[in-house]
């Protein structure tokens, strides 16, 4: 069975409606791990040998998120510094070299409109451009990248649109069928509603 880690990087998960909507319509699912970094650190000091073992363990790797100031929120560096750093520049062949070749897939829910994430909208780029230190990342590690799953208007979805959305989600990781599509069907599904 594919091993699937979902590593949620929300500075405060308890109080998230869009980012625990997606979990929780994955994470009964046989070979799914989902795991909350920052309530496992919330002083944003990272246990390497735990976080290293877990991502060896693992067939594929999701960041799950919500977009703040355009980044993704601190944990999500200090992970990064931590696990990455130790992986890829102290212990590269016990460690970096096995993680190589895994896909690393992108979650990220935001509060704007897909219009906003355009050149001509608010925010000037789209999304995935602003994503694009992420993609610059897994390149440097030698995971596989592709589009990134993103929930625009998170903010103002009702509980039915992030079930429909939360739907699209599962879709999206286990029936590997519609990742070029997602961002046109979670539109049009949250349209329809
Ligand atoms: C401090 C802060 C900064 C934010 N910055 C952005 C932003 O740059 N772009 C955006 O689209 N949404 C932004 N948002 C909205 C969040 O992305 C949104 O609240 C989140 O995705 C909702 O998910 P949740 O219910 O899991 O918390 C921001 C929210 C906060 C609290």
């Amino acid at each position: 069975m594919v091993k699937t880690l979902v590593l949620v990087f929300h500075p405060d998960f308890k109080e998230s409606r869009a980012n625990k909507a997606l979990v929780k319509n994955i994470t009964e699912l046989p070979g799914v791990e989902t795991f909350d970094v920052q309530a496992a650190y919330p002083d944003n000091v990272i246990d390497t040998d735990k976080e290293v073992a877990r991502l060896l363990a693992a067939d594929r790797i999701v960041f799950q998120f919500p977009i703040q100031w355009y980044s993704a929120p601190p944990i999500l560096q200090a992970w990064q510094n931590a696990v990455l750093t130790r992986m890829y520049y102290i212990n590269y062949e016990n460690e970096g070299r096995l993680l190589e070749g895994k896909p690393l897939l992108l979650a990220v829910t935001a509060g704007n409109t897909p219009s906003a994430y355009t050149t001509g909208g608010a925010n000037i780029m789209p999304l995935q451009e602003i994503l694009n230190p992420l993609r610059v990342t897994a390149n440097r590690c030698g995971l596989q990248w592709s589009d990134p799953f993103i929930v625009y208007e998170a903010m103002k979805a009702s509980d039915e649109q992030l079930r429909v959305v939360a739907e699209r989600y599962r879709n999206w990781l286990f029936s590997g069928n519609d990742e070029p599509d997602i961002q046109t069907h979670q539109s049009q599904a949250l349209a329809a509603l």
